[in-house]
């Protein structure tokens, strides 16, 4: 029987509500896998009580949390230091408490990206060509970083709500060009890459209404929405001939450095990993 002892190592998730989270089952998977006292723990955190919650895992003696929705920009206000790409993106999503009991925070969701692409895409890099990208919320702010720091010579960056784009494209210093949503379809001729950040296609939200026949049949497309994990647009970029990349690796991928610097062990993202978080979503 395999039990809590008194030195088991906590780390767990902070989000509300947290009850969606895969993040758990992800870690679990990882700590049986590895056979580590360590324990991942759901805390659903109210927003009125994040910053008092963040604040006080060192003296609770948790080795970190990862931040999840709605938390993730109060993580930033929250840390003691942050990343530069945690401030670029304007979000946490992990916090490691350091030996002096400080916390740091970084986030991950832009490796997590680029990893998934780079398993999923053989020599994948982002300066194969220009990148069209949808949506401007958090998840966009982090691919947008990562394509730059990758050295992408172009994004086209689109989403509905134009000025969120001209934020975030003021905010991170790159050749991002902003192209209106109505003219998303054009915006795919010469692409190399298509990124869906936005919430369309998800289980319960509209598809993503996309025409992609201007897009070249070589191009990378991927979509960061895994439920369900084939999206239409992805069915419909597999049936022309694009190679796709679903948006589950993400997730696992950007869970690996949190699970690294708490527990002690670089974890892998395996296909049986995937196969055992997959089952979470539809249970
Ligand atoms: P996250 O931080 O996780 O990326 P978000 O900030 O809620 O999430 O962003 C969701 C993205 O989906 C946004 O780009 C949003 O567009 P707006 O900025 O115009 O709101 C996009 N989105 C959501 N519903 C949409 C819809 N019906 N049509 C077009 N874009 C939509």
């Amino acid at each position: 029987m395999k039990t809590l002892t008194g030195v088991t190592r906590i780390a767990g998730v902070m989000g509300y509500p947290v009850t969606h989270s895969l993040s758990p089952r992800l870690h679990g998977y990882w700590l049986h896998r590895y056979e580590i006292d360590g324990t991942y723990i759901p805390l659903s955190v109210r927003p009125e009580g994040f910053s008092k919650a963040l604040a006080a895992i060192p003296d609770l003696g948790l080795f970190g949390v990862n931040v999840t929705v709605p938390h993730k920009e109060a993580a930033l206000a929250a840390v003691d230091t942050a990343s530069e790409d945690a401030r670029r993106i304007g979000a946490v999503n992990t916090v490691v408490v350091g030996r002096d009991g400080d916390l740091h925070g970084s986030n991950t969701d832009g490796f997590g990206f680029v990893e998934n692409l780079k398993a999923g895409y053989r020599g994948w890099t982002a300066e194969r060509g220009p990148a069209v990208v949808l949506g401007a919320g958090g998840a966009a702010r982090a691919v947008c970083a990562v394509l730059i720091d990758g050295g992408v010579p172009e994004i086209r960056l689109i989403n509905r709500t134009r000025s969120r784009a001209e934020i975030l494209a003021s905010d991170l210093d790159g050749p991002v060009e902003i192209v209106p949503w109505e003219l998303r379809a054009e915006a795919l001729d010469g692409a190399a890459l298509l990124v869906n950040t936005t919430t369309l296609g998800m289980t319960g939200n509209p598809p993503l209404d996309l025409v992609l026949a201007a897009l070249p049949s070589v191009s990378v497309v991927t979509d960061i929405v895994y439920n369900p994990l084939e999206t239409a647009l992805l069915r419909q970029a597999t049936l022309r001939g694009n190679p796709v990349v679903d948006g589950l690796g993400m997730l696992l991928h950007q869970a690996r450095p949190g699970f690294a610097a708490w527990f002690g062990v670089e974890p892998e993202v395996t296909s049986e990993l995937r196969v055992f978080v997959l089952d979470g979503l539809s249970g």
